[in-house]
């Protein structure tokens, strides 16, 4: 979705806007801009699609002269992608600039409102409105004529606003869309993501729903909705820069994939001590876990798949029924919870805007929340009651890899974690914290035998379906894997539970049908092998993924991917690695611009 930026300092503010551009781009968007204080006056660029052709026709930004400015990624959502309709917005009298990510829910309302004063509208955009409430309220106080603009808006928004009558700083609010300042040396920064300034500073104010922010050079000030000075919460984020950066790999996607190794160990170090998993954020009394009649798992796409996997193994170990709904659904559900149900929300980027809402229509039935999220200091981290950071470090491809499989990790230590508050601490128990604590080896076997999934991607890059089958955990890696390779391959890819086919869609399998089997449980093989063997019957190609020594499907299989074997319910751990990689390379064969898949963003913001 859309990306922000904005600069207060003593350089260049156009180069500095465009390369924090760049480190957004994997957000999503289609057309961007900048503007900044030029001689006292607001002079601005925009361009219709990638930012390389910003870049061009400002020559890297050096065209545009001035030390404060903003700076905009837009992700259209009303009005199409163009140079009109793209960000930033000046009003009729060029007093004000603005770049907004978000959506003003109002903003038909607000148009006929202005248009009925006098007031004509250039772009087809909800954020049009908002510059021109500002123009329409400005007399002479910037706070009072904020503030009034802001009290009209309904929706959400995150906005960078530019004031020509007050060229030494920037302002900007924010309200259920991200907002970060960046706190560096001598200037400073605000960004919808940590990323985009993380080569200037690692420190950073959190402001809360409509703070006005008011930044120069020398300082940042925050006030409240009565206009006092506050103090917000302060975050140091401990990624490094090169964790944001491609780092010689031809797409962030495929170095993402090659860091799960290192991000599966960072987030068992967090929380594996010895044989007992203590979660930092996270206090549970045994009493407290004994009385849970229910866990509810909320998420949408990659984490809602995760989720699934927790599901099966919460209720596996810890024997509490777990539901699992996506966020879109359940917000409107009237969903049946209480304080007796735990809610677990589950997201990436800690942003997206239908987990936010499902997060908040939880808390309104007593449920406590317990947020997963990579993102520190993101809007479900700060209002969830609990948080499990994963620590995958930055994910910048659009298609989650480190961050989908440290949501599964996750969800097994809290699922080992609850069955331990539980007394349910046996074997399996300790048989599972052993393979998770190996891990690392066996996700990194999975990587090193990429040759094999680069073959059969060369062989198969051509087809225009897939399937991919699974019973249980193999259901929900069917799943994500159909998921993967849609997004980044555009190749039509269909997940079913196996045992489903032969109601429906066993009608779609003909000769030549490119079939993913999963079959990595033991205890679902032979039901497994016996749907393999009806799409085989039926002239599917079928691609087995099955544990090291499996191989009792070579022959309904075509090919059999051998994965390191661990118990069925860590397998998933290692099988989404393999899905990925094979996503990947099919995309790649096929030329996709896979960190940037065609009308998808990295985080959801917008319902
Ligand atoms: C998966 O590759 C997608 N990028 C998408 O399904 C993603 O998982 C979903 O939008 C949820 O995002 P979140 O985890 O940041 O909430």
């Amino acid at each position: 979705m859309c990306g922000i930026i904005g600069y207060a300092g003593g350089k260049q503010a156009a180069p500095l806007l465009l390369d924090g551009l760049k480190m957004l781009e994997y957000r999503g968007y289609d057309s961007s801009g900048i503007a900044v204080f030029d001689g006292g006056e607001i002079k601005m660029s925009k361009a219709k699609g990638r930012l390389e052709n910003l870049d061009e026709i400002t020559d890297g930004g050096k065209k545009l002269h001035g030390v404060i400015g903003i700076g905009h990624t837009r992700w259209a959502t009303h009005g199409e992608p163009s140079d009109i309709n793209s960000h930033p917005h000046v009003s009729e009298t060029g007093r004000f600039a603005v770049v907004h990510n978000g959506i003003i829910e109002n903003y038909i309302e607000i148009r006929e409102f202005l248009t009925a004063k006098g007031f004509t509208f250039k772009s087809q955009t909800d954020t049009e409105v908002v510059v021109q409430l500002l123009e329409y309220y400005h007399k002479d106080d910037i706070f009072e004529t904020i503030r009034k603009t802001l009290n009209k808006l309904k929706g959400s928004y995150a906005l960078g606003i530019l004031a020509a009558f007050e060229p030494n700083r920037f302002f900007a609010v924010r309200k259920d869309s991200p907002l970060v300042i960046g706190l560096g040396k001598n200037e400073n920064f605000i960004a919808s993501d940590i990323p985009a300034v993380l080569k200037y500073t690692r420190t950073f104010i959190l402001p809360e729903d409509k703070d006005i922010i008011v930044a120069d050079g020398k300082s940042v000030c925050v006030y409240n909705t009565n206009h006092e000075l506050v103090e917000r919460e302060r975050l140091n984020v401990d990624w490094d820069v090169e964790s944001a950066q491609k780092n010689g790999y031809p797409h962030f996607m495929l170095k993402e994939i090659h860091e799960q190794p290192k991000a599966v160990e960072q987030t068992v170090a967090s929380c594996v001590k010895g044989d007992k998993i203590e979660f930092e954020n996270v206090k549970y009394s045994a009493g407290f876990v004994k009385k849970l009649k229910k866990l509810y798992i909320i998420a949408c796409g990659s984490s809602y798949h995760a989720g699934m996997i927790g599901k099966y193994f919460i209720e596996r170990n810890c024997r509490i029924p777990v539901e699992i709904d996506l966020a879109s659904e359940f917000r409107y559900r009237r969903p049946i919870l209480d304080k007796d149900t735990l809610t677990v929300v589950i997201s990436q980027s800690g942003e997206t805007a239908d987990s936010i809402a499902a997060m908040r229509e939880a808390k309104t039935h007593g449920s406590r929340v317990l947020a997963i999220v990579n993102v520190v200091g993101s809007t479900i981290a700060r209002e969830a009651d609990d948080v499990i950071i994963t620590r995958a470090g930055p994910e910048m491809a659009v298609a989650t890899t480190k961050g989908y499989l440290t949501q599964v990790l996750t969800l097994q230590l809290l699922g080992l974690y609850l069955s331990d508050k539980l007394g349910l601490n046996g074997e399996s128990y300790r048989t599972y914290l052993e393979e998770i604590k190996r891990l690392p080896t066996a996700v990194q076997e999975v990587i090193d035998n990429k040759e094999q999934l680069q073959i059969l991607a060369s062989t198969y890059f051509g087809n225009d379906t897939a399937f991919f089958i699974g019973r249980g955990n193999d259901y929900a890696l069917a799943l994500e894997g159909a998921l993967k390779l849609k997004e980044i391959s555009y190749i039509h890819a269909e997940s079913y539970a196996a045992g489903e086919l032969k109601h429906g869609t066993i009608s779609l399998i003909k000769e030549g049908s490119l079939v993913f089997a999963c079959l990595t449980s033991d205890e679902l093989y032979d039901k497994a092998q016996s749907n393999a063997e009806e799409v085989k019957t039926r002239g599917a190609d079928v691609i087995a993924l099955v544990k090291k020594g499996h191989t009792a499907i070579e022959k309904q299989a075509k090919h059999i991917i051998e994965l390191p074997a661990l118990s069925d319910e860590i397998m998933p751990c290692v099988a989404a690695v393999c899905l990925q990689l094979l996503a990947y390379y099919i995309a790649a064969a096929r030329g996709c611009d896979i960190d940037k898949p065609r009308n998808l963003a990295k985080s959801v913001t917008v319902e």
